[in-house]
């Protein structure tokens, strides 16, 4: 996870909250979750209201405590600018862990900081991905509109599921089709040969939602 200020936090941001003081009647909490900097001088991370002023490693915590079965995973052999995009909406959706197969270094501006409150974990290659799924017991399941695939619109996806999705331009590569038990295709009717893999990671990461998340505990 990064310290490093990221795009949300070059400016105020509009949802922020001010000094507790300012905010609320009766006494500042003391409860350990809260951050005494935050208390004393506000809040304006992009956070939902229910951590304001909460400590950045006490609401990972309680992340923890409920995040879902689902990873993700997406190739980086190039430099991939939708990598930030997969962490924002993992993050969103309480994912387990992002996992970057390939180079280590990837563009965080898309994530918006929400890599500082989600799991991201590096593999040099297909191999120890798939290594690291087995010793989990998470199914693979590549998401590329490639010669049989399957349609994940009725497609029943593996509650202990990892999702494998490919990089602009090349796609899924031979490695992580051979890796995975199948592969997925989100249906499209335009003239475009494919989505943002950014997009296309959304769409897949929210058919899992619908599937297997308690929609009752959503914020
Ligand atoms: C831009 S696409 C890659 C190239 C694509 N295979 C092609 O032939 O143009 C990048 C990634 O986005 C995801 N993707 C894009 N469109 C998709 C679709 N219709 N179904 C499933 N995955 C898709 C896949 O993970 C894919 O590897």
């Amino acid at each position: 996870m990064s310290d490093e200020p990221g795009p949300t936090e070059w400016g105020e941001h509009p949802h922020g909250v001010g000094p507790w003081a300012d905010e609320h009647a009766g006494p500042v909490p003391d409860d350990p979750r809260y951050d005494p900097e935050l208390l004393a001088h506000g809040d304006r991370r992009n956070v939902v209201d229910a951590y304001r002023y909460w400590t950045r490693d006490a609401i990972v915590a309680d992340i923890d405590a409920r995040r879902h079965p689902l990873h993700v995973a997406i190739e980086n052999f190039g430099h991939d600018a939708n990598i930030g995009t997969v962490v924002r909406t993992a993050n969103a959706f309480a994912a387990a862990e992002v996992h970057i197969v390939g180079r280590r270094r990837w563009n965080r501006r898309g994530a918006m900081v929400t890599d500082r409150y989600q799991h991201v974990r590096h593999h040099p290659d297909v191999a120890a991905l798939t290594e690291f799924a087995r010793d989990e017991g998470l199914t693979v399941v590549a998401v590329d509109n490639t010669p049989g695939s399957v349609p994940l619109e009725t497609a029943r996806l593996p509650r202990r599921c990892l999702l494998l999705f490919g990089q602009e331009g090349p796609g899924v590569t031979d490695d992580a089709r051979a890796a995975a038990s199948t592969t997925v295709s989100i249906a499209q009717f335009g003239s475009t040969r494919s989505i943002n893999a950014g997009v296309a990671a959304g769409i897949a990461m929210h058919t899992w939602i619908r599937q297997h998340a308690d929609l009752g505990r959503a914020w």
